[in-house]
């Protein structure tokens, strides 16, 4: 196998039902296509099996030596899956996603890993198969993910899901935009999810209504898009922020930038993927990107991006 292979995954952002998806209500993410990680194979020393290095992660790791890391995990679950035997090659990581900051940057490293060595294999998965090996590292990373990460991303499409059914690609009747900032602040997620976990055994009652009211709303979302009701989805996105807060995944830093845009024009704003920290979203008309963008720069978002949702 004496050749170069480079793949891709995008990032992804959450829109509505974050949390309440694991669960069994529905949500809607999309993929963002401005972020992505790649991976990038080339034959390596012969007899020294598979290396993979990710500069930005500080990351140099054999197949062997690095058996519980993600990574190798991905590898390793590829192989397993191809009947494949270890290949000695090197691939090289990269990655323009943030990590722990709810744009799916572990669902994309490992995708665009799984991706790229299949096809070095000769053997390409189809999004479908990808999703599924992506899950089962996510499974190791969250502790109890819903599979949306994976799936938007694997599948690099808008999607409806509900955890264990086949996604729903959707699709917009018109484009809409919006603003994207980051609190600065990493937030496993597989934190966020335990801490829904603790308080949802504690008050099961209480945080199943809080997951239906979002499940409600994700619907009205979905109707909305599928309409080109696109304005409408500024309230549904304040009313989700609103739940998310009661679940007790927001935070004051999260809220100030919500706020903040808001403030600059937008037509709603909630914190997007796990919370306590990371990002959150804004939808805008075009022509006030520009302002809420500065608007969120003013309070302090250590990034800010503008993506348009086709
Ligand atoms: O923080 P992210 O981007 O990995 O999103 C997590 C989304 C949750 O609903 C909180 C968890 C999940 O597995 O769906």
């Amino acid at each position: 196998m004496p050749r170069i292979v480079e793949a891709s995954a995008p990032g992804k952002i959450i829109l509505f039902g974050e949390h309440a998806v694991v669960y069994g209500q529905p949500a809607l993410a999309v993929p963002l296509t401005a972020l992505r990680a790649t991976a990038l194979i080339s034959p390596g020393v012969p007899g020294d099996g598979l290396r993979i290095r990710a500069q930005d992660l500080n990351v140099s790791i054999s197949l062997a030596e690095g058996a519980a890391h993600g990574l190798a995990l991905t590898a390793r679950l590829v192989l397993d899956r191809l009947g494949a035997p270890e290949p000695d090659a090197e691939i090289a990581i990269r990655s323009t996603i943030p990590i722990a900051s709810g744009l799916g940057s572990g669902a994309a490293v490992s995708a665009a890993l799984a991706r790229a060595l299949a096809i070095y294999l000769g053997q390409p998965l189809d999004n479908a198969a990808l999703s599924d090996l992506v899950y089962e590292v996510e499974k190791v990373h969250h502790g109890t993910p819903s599979g949306i990460d994976n799936t938007v991303i694997c599948h690099a499409e808008p999607v409806y899901f509900i955890k264990g059914q086949p996604p729903q690609v959707f699709h917009t009747q018109h484009p809409f935009t919006l603003v994207v900032g980051d609190t600065g602040i990493a937030s496993p997620t597989r934190e966020t999810v335990g801490a829904v976990r603790a308080a949802w055994q504690r008050e099961p009652a209480l945080y199943n209504g809080y997951f239906e009211q979002i499940g409600v709303l994700v619907r009205e979302a979905r109707t909305a898009i599928e309409a080109g009701k696109n304005e409408r989805l500024g309230p549904l996105m304040d009313r989700n922020q609103a739940l998310l807060e009661q679940i007790g995944v927001s935070s004051p830093e999260l809220e100030h930038l919500v706020q903040a845009a808001r403030d600059g024009g937008a037509l709603g704003a909630k914190l997007s993927g796990g919370g306590r920290g990371g990002n959150m979203i804004a939808l805008v008309t075009p022509d006030h990107a520009g302002e809420v963008s500065q608007a969120l720069r003013d309070a302090g978002a250590r990034h800010v991006l503008i993506t348009t949702v086709h």
